[in-house]
């Protein structure tokens, strides 16, 4: 674990997940980013209270990890001038998006290498966001079943998202398509940065086990999903207006609780783009 100077990093859960206080992003100097990025590999997800900051200040903020990816269905602030951004509104009448457990963006050959969450809107109570640290839930698994997974390769889509026939993304700035996003990945990737192993495979865009019989494959990766839920390997967050959650999505799934249906919700998420897994 790595001392602090310039920030302060409070873990909130025993596998992932730290609360920096202490800076602000829309001013962080040299010293301060080198240790949030230090916490970020460390931490795997970092949370950071009362940020005022302008759409600006997020983007760059998040530039200073990568370029930023532009989402290939959504792309609500495009008119405004920032076509980086994804919104994810909920309210009495559109559902949550991400209720079920993904890592994002994983059907492109490169994905991203993180996120920076800002929430605009937060209900008065519920619609809390859950993260689940990859590495522990690979680490969990039996050497025998490491050794298994440890060749294959999954084949990520969009054919039950983005491209499926009915998904409403509209209240989203999202465009209706038919064109279907594929990618393959190990279902265990090696993190390039901490060199740790971390499973690979999510429920939102994980088609398949490539080379595996229809039935192998969804046991296998129904067993996978399961596992990955375990919530010894997860922290929980709960927001507030101006808080914001950046997370490594080369290690860990998030979800959001779907409980508070009927409230107003409103995320803005930068996205850092990626390499290519191995
Ligand atoms: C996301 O999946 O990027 C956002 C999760 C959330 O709305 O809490």
């Amino acid at each position: 674990m790595s001392s602090w100077k310039h920030i302060s990093v409070n873990p909130i859960a025993g596998a992932l997940g730290a609360e920096v206080s202490g800076v602000h992003l829309g001013d962080l100097g040299e010293n301060a980013f080198h240790e949030v990025r230090t916490a970020f590999v460390e931490h795997q997800v970092l949370f950071f209270r009362d940020q005022e900051i302008t759409r600006d200040q997020h983007k760059a903020f998040a530039r200073r990890f990568g370029t930023l990816q532009i989402h290939p269905f959504l792309q609500p602030l495009k008119d405004e001038g920032h076509p980086e951004f994804v919104v994810l509104q909920s309210d009495e009448q559109h559902p949550y998006l991400a209720e079920a457990w993904h890592s994002d963006v994983t059907f492109m050959d490169e994905p991203p290498l993180g996120s920076v969450l800002r929430c605009a809107v937060a209900p008065e109570f519920g619609g809390d966001t859950m993260w689940a640290s990859m590495y522990a839930a690979y680490e969990a698994l039996s050497d025998k079943m490491q050794r298994m997974l440890s060749d294959l390769v999954a084949i990520h889509n969009t054919a039950t998202t983005f491209s499926r026939t009915g998904y409403r993304t509209d209240h989203l700035g999202g465009t209706p398509s038919r064109e279907v996003l594929s990618a393959e990945h190990p279902v265990v990737r090696t993190h390039p940065e901490s060199g740790r192993k971390g499973l690979f495979v999510n429920t939102t865009f994980t088609a398949s086990i490539k080379g595996m019989k229809p039935r192998e494959s969804l046991a296998l990766l129904g067993f996978l999903y399961r596992h990955i839920e375990t919530p010894d390997f997860s922290c929980r967050f709960r927001w507030r207006p101006n808080s914001i959650a950046m997370w490594d999505n080369r290690c860990t799934q998030h979800r959001v609780v779907a409980d508070n249906r009927f409230a107003n919700r409103r995320m803005e998420r930068i996205t850092i783009n990626g390499d290519k897994p191995f």
